[in-house]
């Protein structure tokens, strides 16, 4: 369970979030719309953790642990994950090697042994299968010359993955 309460964030001084109270019980996909500039983004940014952002009242906890307490890091082997709205191509890097490294960077913060090779290509066609995405394109370089939905397609891959 997301548990939010009573959430007041600011950027530069200037309040964005002024007493956000909301809980999100596991399981639920919950939808949050509002005009532009209302803070949707910056909810986002505060959960994960991004620079710049403070928080000057309220909480936000993870099944019972303080979210805000921990690195950005520690929030993601949690299972908070961001998508982008605009996805970085990095060249050189295959989508593949980026999302085993992710993979093997939160399990090591959980204290679990890296994902075995065989056992992480399984996990990579069945999820890939799954989401309509081909199998081929994860050997290509993370986004570069991936159409706009094949990004965000392959952000709900790292998703599901992670
Ligand atoms: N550094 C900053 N200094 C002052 N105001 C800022 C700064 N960064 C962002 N803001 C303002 O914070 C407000 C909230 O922005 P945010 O991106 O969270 O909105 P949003 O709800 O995600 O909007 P959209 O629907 O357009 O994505 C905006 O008015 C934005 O201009
Ligand atoms: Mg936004």
């Amino acid at each position: 369970m997301l548990s939010i309460s009573n959430l007041h964030a600011e950027i530069d001084g200037k309040p964005i979030l002024k007493g956000l109270t909301l809980d999100v019980p596991a399981g639920e996909v919950h939808a949050i719309m509002g005009p532009n500039g209302a803070g949707k983004s910056t909810l986002s940014y505060v959960l994960t953790g991004r620079q710049g952002y403070e928080v000057t009242e309220g909480t936000a906890t993870l099944d019972g642990e303080d979210l805000l307490a921990l690195e950005p890091s520690e929030r993601a082997a949690r299972g908070v994950f961001l998508s982008f709205q605009y996805p970085l191509e990095i060249p050189g890097v295959p989508a593949l090697t980026f999302i085993r490294t992710a993979m093997n960077a939160q399990r090591k913060a959980r204290g679990e042994a890296e994902i075995t090779a065989p056992a992480f290509l399984k996990l990579a066609r069945t999820t890939a299968a799954s989401l309509k995405i081909d199998f081929e394109m994860l050997k290509r370089a993370l986004n570069v010359g991936f159409s706009g939905g094949e990004k965000k397609r392959m952000e709900i891959f790292q998703m599901a993955m992670l």
